[in-house]
């Protein structure tokens, strides 16, 4: 690997603990102004400062992500079809490897769709962008994505979809919790994060998964809904965050939450908007 893209995978994982907490906040590319997330630069503003990247399209990055803001970027570069389509595998590239240059991305991220009618040609995109990737020192993400078929995020079918992922070169590959998660990571060699999926019914839900995770073998979270849906967004991400980073257990994460909900977002309220910088 050379340095450039060393460099730029130092950013995504962070090199004191080999893990990362990225923030996802791409949902809008095909399923709109999903809720909470209507108003990307409130949303994401007041939880900056707890992530160590988010994740964007080039159009959210433009529009609601301050250039001053310390924080890497993960830019979604895959897209093509809404939420109004039955089959959402059929994806294309939106965004151009020069574009994610000058936008000083830290990363790429690209849905691929295993089984899906479009299978194919999300996995040649793929390749294309590895390709593009190597030539600029760019990282890329690959996202095991099931469209509409939740129910196919099985270790079976994961452990196929994150392989595959990384034979074509992807640097990293997000994809989901589930039982036998060990067994995924076993077979996938480059790091892994996971997304949360839906929103779960309780913050308890959620960092069990987390807690998991970490515990069989992923790096971290690409997380989204679970933290911004929460009505206390800042005290979810300080709690996964805890996980992540500081080993906590699923009951000191659900401690630490209940002792900071209400009281952090009220001071990240107040927060000056130009200082989102990060707490080391
Ligand atoms: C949207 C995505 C999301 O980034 C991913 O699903 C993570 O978000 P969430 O935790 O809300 O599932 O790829 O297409």
């Amino acid at each position: 690997m050379d340095y450039g893209l060393k460099n730029r995978m130092s950013r995504m994982i962070r090199p004191s603990t080999g893990r990362s907490v990225m923030l996802a906040c791409d949902h809008g590319y095909f399923m709109g102004p999903t809720r909470k997330l209507e108003n990307p630069r409130k949303t994401i503003e007041p939880l900056v400062p707890y992530a160590d990247v988010v994740s964007v399209t080039r159009g959210v990055l433009r529009s609601s992500v301050d250039p001053e803001w310390d924080i890497p970027i993960l830019l979604r570069v895959s897209g093509g079809t809404s939420i109004l389509q039955e089959d959402l595998s059929n994806e294309g590239l939106t965004t151009s490897m020069k574009e994610a240059v000058r936008l000083n991305a830290s990363a790429v991220s690209i849905s691929i769709f295993v089984g899906a009618p479009n299978e194919k040609q999300t996995l040649l995109n793929l390749g294309k962008l590895v390709d593009e990737g190597e030539e600029y020192g760019m990282p890329v993400m690959a996202i095991t994505a099931v469209g509409k078929e939740l129910e196919k995020r099985d270790d079976r079918y994961l452990s196929l979809a994150c392989r595959i992922a990384a034979e074509i070169g992807a640097h990293m590959v997000k994809t989901y919790y589930c039982e036998g998660f060990s067994r995924v990571v076993d077979g996938c060699p480059v790091p892994l994060v996971v997304a949360g999926g839906p929103k779960l019914n309780t913050e308890a839900d959620v960092f069990q998964l987390v807690f998991k995770a970490l515990q069989e073998g992923a790096v971290g979270v690409d997380m989204g809904r679970n933290i911004w849906q929460n009505d206390n967004p800042v005290a979810m991400i300080k709690a996964v965050s805890a996980i992540v980073h500081e080993g906590a257990t699923q009951k000191e994460a659900l401690d630490l939450f209940n002792e900071t909900k209400g009281k952090i977002e009220a001071l990240t309220s107040a927060r000056p908007r130009r200082t989102a910088q990060r707490p080391r």
